[in-house]
């Protein structure tokens, strides 16, 4: 396979599975396939996969829905198990911080460093102070293990294993025409599970969290509150059952969103507060939770910063062969999908 060529962007997230294949041409980047299947409840948990069978059979339904035939695919991992941080290191040589990585990686990773596959990139060299930022990711070696291997199950050839966060991250960069270089943003995707939040300043990632609270966390507080079923709770939700929405409901739904939105503004302010950056001017709102629209006006009164949902769809033009209104329908749900569907093979990051 041709070197730079772009891999499928496959989300396995802990509600649904989401692929998007991308097209560049001279002109455009052009969203040629994409489909969407759910997953059962409690198939995948914190990033775990509990039920490796099912994955593996809703990864090929949903290369059969999208007709997708190229094997080569980018795959995202995320949870309590991976670790991003920005570390402060006396300026150094390629060769020099390859040597003491390791010895670096130990110090920050709070799990035993055998478990970990972990991965550094040089952020800024400030030359005059003698110092420079890196920004070091690790994982556990068994949980990308475990993901990686349920995709080569499903016959897939998974070549670049990244983080969901550095994929929003990428697709916010492409849809923006980069990342703005003089102030700080937020890009926050609220999936079922798990809320990531990356906080972008000057370009660059400079603070990353993981919060398990996100959509199903809310529609579990409804259904406790307003004594219902689940798939009634969510349909609520979602706006899917029809008719009117009782008003007990809509007030747990507006509780439950005040709660996340506290816990977003909780770790904004965590990150101002430690970096003494500069303040976070935007916040870029993706996910499934993104078409809920008290959350949005949640973070908004919590956070006191603008929110806009965040849909990377309308930047990329649509090939004839998708689904336009189904996938316009989900557009802030495929970011980290087409976040993974823009990185190439053997792509070095920069
Ligand atoms: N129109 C809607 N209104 C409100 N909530 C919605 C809507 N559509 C989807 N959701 C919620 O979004 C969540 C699913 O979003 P998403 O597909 O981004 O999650 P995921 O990637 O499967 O999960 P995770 O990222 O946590 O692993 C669910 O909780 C679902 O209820
Ligand atoms: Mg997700």
């Amino acid at each position: 396979m041709a070197e730079g060529k772009l891999l499928v962007g496959v989300d396995i997230g802990a509600s649904s599975i989401k692929v998007v294949q991308i097209k560049e041409s001279r002109r455009a980047l052009s969203i040629i396939r994409h489909a969407h299947v759910e997953l059962p409840r409690d198939t995948i948990i914190d990033g775990h996969v509990m039920n490796p069978s099912v994955v593996t059979e809703a990864l090929q339904e949903v290369f059969a829905r999208a007709k997708i035939t190229q094997k080569e695919v980018a795959i995202g991992v995320y949870g309590q198990s991976v670790i991003v941080r920005k570390i402060a290191m006396p300026l150094m040589t390629k060769e020099e911080l390859q040597e003491s990585i390791g010895w670096e990686a130990e110090q920050h990773i709070p799990f035993d460093i055998k478990q970990m596959t972990f991965d550094y990139e040089v952020l800024n060299r400030f030359p005059e102070e003698q110092r420079m930022d890196v920004l070091l990711v690790a994982a556990k070696r068994d949980e990308v293990n475990d993901v990686a291997t349920v995709v080569r199950d499903a016959k897939l050839k998974p070549l670049v294993v990244d983080i969901n966060a550095f994929a929003m991250q990428n697709c916010l960069e492409k849809a923006l025409n980069g990342l703005p270089k003089d102030r700080t943003v937020a890009i926050v995707d609220v999936g079922a599970a798990n809320t990531t939040i990356n906080v972008l300043s000057r370009g660059t990632s400079a603070f990353t969290r993981e919060i398990q609270t996100a959509g199903a966390s809310i529609t579990e507080e409804v259904r406790k509150q307003c004594n219902l079923g689940w798939e009634q709770a969510e349909a609520y939700k979602c706006g899917s059952q029809g008719g009117l929405v009782p008003q007990d409901v809509n007030a747990a739904i507006d509780l439950a969103c005040g709660h996340l939105a506290g816990e977003i503004h909780r770790s904004l302010d965590f990150y101002l507060a430690t970096s003494g950056e500069a303040d976070i001017t935007r916040i870029y709102l993706c996910g499934g939770g993104a078409s809920l629209a008290p959350l949005s006006r949640a973070i908004e009164e919590k956070a006191r910063r603008p929110v806009e949902i965040f849909d990377p769809v309308s930047a990329f033009a649509i090939d004839k062969r998708v689904d336009e209104a189904a996938l316009r329908a989900r557009g802030p749900q495929v970011a980290v999908a087409l976040g993974l569907a823009l990185r190439r093979v053997k792509e070095v990051r920069t």
